[in-house]
């Protein structure tokens, strides 16, 4: 097991750069089981989850290369031929593994997964999931505890969902793609990766529209083969950048304050946090270039740190996304003045509360809501000898303690760093280049992983 050791306090400088998203690969390399020629993908992240689903590609009969930049990979889908997963362990080990649903559906007309693992931060139903396939024409069987999905071809349809769900909009975006006729999504969800998917899968020949708003509209085509052979183009696909571990970043540096220069962002995708961050009085500057892809934003707090005096919200993109709610919190927790966090898209993101109240937050916890108050003193962490220590509950918790335990004064230790690693490329490398004072310690092998 690893676990981080943060000696904190240390205000942050410097700069950092930010990595593919990961929620972005985890259903872009999913789709690439729709295509029918090798295509490359560039700016993944270097993380657990990507390579989970890379290997689980890999033992259905896909030709993975990997490269010297773990950032590029060419995935060649034309080896498989089944639509059955059999590798129970791995689709276990992650949540995102349920994209293989569409993507076989879409394929092949029929799936045959085991179930998705998943941070378990709350109940996680998939019942949207299941009516947007029946709607596009499949039987839905649990056989075995396997999830079964058959049918004599897939046609477009109209699909409502309510809620708005993430994964949902994804599956039934990858099913209906070279579904006979057109799909009409409503009620869809927006988030950037949504948009992303889409991207990538019209660039390799599909017909989807207005992904990003909240109607998407999506005619089949027979094959996905990406830009015209005699083109001579390169089949190439660049995921965007992480907003949420960018998110991540600015919470950090306005927790312990200085000025960071994050790199390779899109502005438009944290708005809304920007907007938290600003009002804790940090000082936020977006820097474009008309001559890169990506942007920069600087993040300054040298004053105090206040909470925030609108209440923080959670809800689908682009409101505040609920998976920035844990490290929020854990920033506020270390202001000098009260805030409300309220969570909005999950029924309880509440759990890892108790872990920063071992660093002295004062936090009340209501039903779907957090009453944040200023600690006198600030958050503590322990000596060298007697740390405090806290666990990563999962992935978002995880980056919460580590967020905190920057900010505390003395030294943190935060327990089951695995949740952390699988959502955050080399966050000790990329905190430490800032000035942190953080070291991983290994002491047992890492075992039983799930994601986000
Ligand atoms: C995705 C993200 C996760 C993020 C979440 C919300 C990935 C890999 N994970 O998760 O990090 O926290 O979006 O932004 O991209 N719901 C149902 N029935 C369903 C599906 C969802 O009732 O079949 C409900 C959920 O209980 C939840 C809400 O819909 O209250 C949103 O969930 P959803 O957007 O589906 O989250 P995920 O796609 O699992």
């Amino acid at each position: 097991m690893d676990k981080y050791v943060i000696n904190g306090g240390k205000k942050l400088f410097g700069e950092v750069n930010i990595s593919g998203a990961k929620n972005a690969a985890v259903a872009i390399i999913p789709a690439v089981v729709l295509c029918d020629v090798p295509c490359t993908l560039r700016n993944l992240p270097n993380i657990r989850d990507v390579s989970v689903i890379l290997s689980i590609l890999e033992s259905m009969g896909a030709v993975v290369t990997r490269y010297d930049d773990p950032s590029v990979v060419t995935i060649d889908p034309r080896g498989i031929t089944s639509y059955k997963v059999n590798n129970d362990e791995l689709v276990a080990k992650m949540r995102a593994s349920y994209y293989l649903l569409g993507a076989l559906l879409g394929k092949f007309g029929k799936a045959d997964v085991p179930p998705p693992g998943g941070c378990k931060f709350c109940k996680r139903p998939i019942d949207l999931h299941i009516k947007a396939f029946e709607a596009l024409g499949a039987e839905y069987k649990d056989i075995d505890d396997r999830i079964v999905l058959e049918s004599n071809g897939l046609h477009g349809t109209e699909i409502n969902f309510d809620p708005v769900s993430v994964g949902a909009t994804i599956n039934a975006i990858l099913a209906a793609v070279k579904a006979e006729g057109k799909t009409i999504i409503t009620s869809a969800a927006k988030e950037p990766h949504i948009v992303d998917l889409a991207n990538f899968l019209n660039y390799m020949g599909a017909n989807i529209k207005k992904a990003g708003t909240d109607e998407i509209k999506i005619t089949g085509v027979k094959e996905l083969k990406g830009p015209a052979e005699d083109s001579g183009e390169e089949i190439s696909y660049t995921i965007i950048p992480d907003q949420i571990e960018a998110g991540t970043y600015m919470a950090a540096v306005a927790a312990t304050g200085g000025e960071i220069t994050i790199n390779n962002v899109t502005s438009q995708h944290l708005r809304s946090i920007m907007k938290v961050i600003t009002e804790t009085g940090a000082k936020v500057t977006v820097i474009s270039d008309p001559n890169k892809p990506y942007e920069t934003v600087t993040v300054a707090r040298r004053g105090d740190l206040r909470g925030c005096k609108n209440q923080v919200i959670t809800s689908p993109h682009p409101g505040f996304p609920t998976d920035m709610q844990p490290p929020i919190t854990a920033l506020l927790a270390a202001a000098n003045s009260p805030s409300t966090v309220v969570e909005a898209v999950w029924a309880n993101r509440f759990s890892y509360v108790p872990e920063l109240r071992k660093l002295g937050a004062e936090i009340d916890e209501n039903k779907s809501s957090l009453t944040i108050h200023p600690v006198p003193g600030g958050l503590k962490g322990g000596t060298r000898k007697k740390p405090v220590s806290v666990r990563a509950l999962d992935l978002r918790a995880g980056a919460a303690m580590v967020v905190a335990g920057l900010a505390a004064e003395g030294v943190t230790e935060v327990e089951d760093a695995k949740y952390v690693k699988r959502g955050y490329e080399d966050i000790v490398g990329k905190l430490a280049a800032l000035g942190a004072d953080i070291r991983m310690v290994t002491y047992k092998e890492i075992s039983d992983d799930q994601d986000e």
